[in-house]
């Protein structure tokens, strides 16, 4: 069974503090974007998942999300096979654009439909929260405030289609770090976190505050895209290190693209997205 993984943004992601479980309660406006790895599943009879990805940085053993999902399928159905995952990866990881989360939803929603297991959304939003907190957004794939650690989701409609243009440079940032730094970062000086609203949506983010701090190339492309024609918002989504710039049509975010490759460099990772897909 062949599906697609999209890769998401958070418009908004508010931290509204740490819980007793070691993590954060938030509020975050998500959306699938067109950004998207193909996945494909295989299963047979017997025991043992594998994962094949033709990018080699992945990690191809049991700790990549996609077969844990499939551990976490079996547990939650007793269902017994040999599954061989195969990930087309184009979602770059450490981006904030939850790549390993996507591909890890996609493999139980396969699984769900292979085995005909009719777990329903609900049924697959939690065994999906026992991989990941954005990992329940990605079984529905519309639109959502997430809630709660990230498992509670609220599906929602969006003014109209976003078209994105997303920059990722050449280093990630580890979410567990940016979570844990969270508390104890400021905000540099002469750097603006303010929301932006444009077209009745509230673009921000906090974990700019810490990201930011460490990496200080992001807060300087927050700067440099928001001092662009075509930008309407721009900010970092997720935990970074990609950083996404609201545009009008698909050439305005083109034209920033090339400016952005002309300026950063062609190290930076660069996309041209639409949301929602
Ligand atoms: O759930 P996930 O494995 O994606 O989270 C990675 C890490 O990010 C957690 O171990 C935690 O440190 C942090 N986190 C958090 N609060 C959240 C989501 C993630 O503190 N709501």
């Amino acid at each position: 069974m062949k599906l697609r993984a999209p890769a998401k943004v958070n418009l908004s992601l508010r931290i509204l503090g740490p819980r007793p479980d070691g993590f954060h309660d938030l509020e975050s406006l998500m959306t699938p974007i067109s950004l998207a790895d193909e996945i494909e599943v295989e299963t047979g009879i017997g025991q043992g998942v594998s994962v094949h990805c033709d990018d080699a940085t992945i990690p191809q053993d049991a700790s990549n999300l996609a077969a844990v999902a499939a551990r976490q399928f079996h547990a939650h159905t007793g269902r017994r096979f040999v599954a061989r995952i195969d990930i087309r990866k184009r979602i770059p990881s450490g981006a904030g654009l939850g790549g390993g989360s996507s591909d890890a939803a996609a493999v139980l929603v396969a699984l769900d439909a292979i085995f005909e297991t009719n777990l329903g959304v609900m049924g697959l939003e939690k065994i999906a929260a026992s991989i990941g907190s954005d990992v329940p957004f990605f079984i529905r794939r519309v639109p959502a405030w997430a809630r709660g650690r990230g498992e509670r989701i609220e599906p929602v409609a969006l003014p109209g289609t976003l078209t994105l243009a997303l920059f990722k440079p050449p280093f990630g940032v580890s979410t567990p770090w940016a979570y844990k730094n969270l508390s104890a970062s400021s905000e540099l000086p002469g750097v603006d976190y303010a929301a932006q609203n444009w077209n009745g949506i509230e673009f921000v983010n906090d974990l700019e505050r810490p990201a930011f701090e460490k990496y200080a190339l992001l807060p300087v492309m927050k700067a440099w895209l928001r001092g662009q024609p075509e930008c309407r918002a721009a900010l970092m989504s997720g935990s970074g290190s990609t950083m996404f710039a609201v545009c009008e049509h698909r050439d305005a975010a083109r034209g920033l693209v090339a400016r952005a490759s002309e300026y950063f460099g062609t190290t930076m990772w660069t996309s041209v997205c639409e949301a929602p897909v």
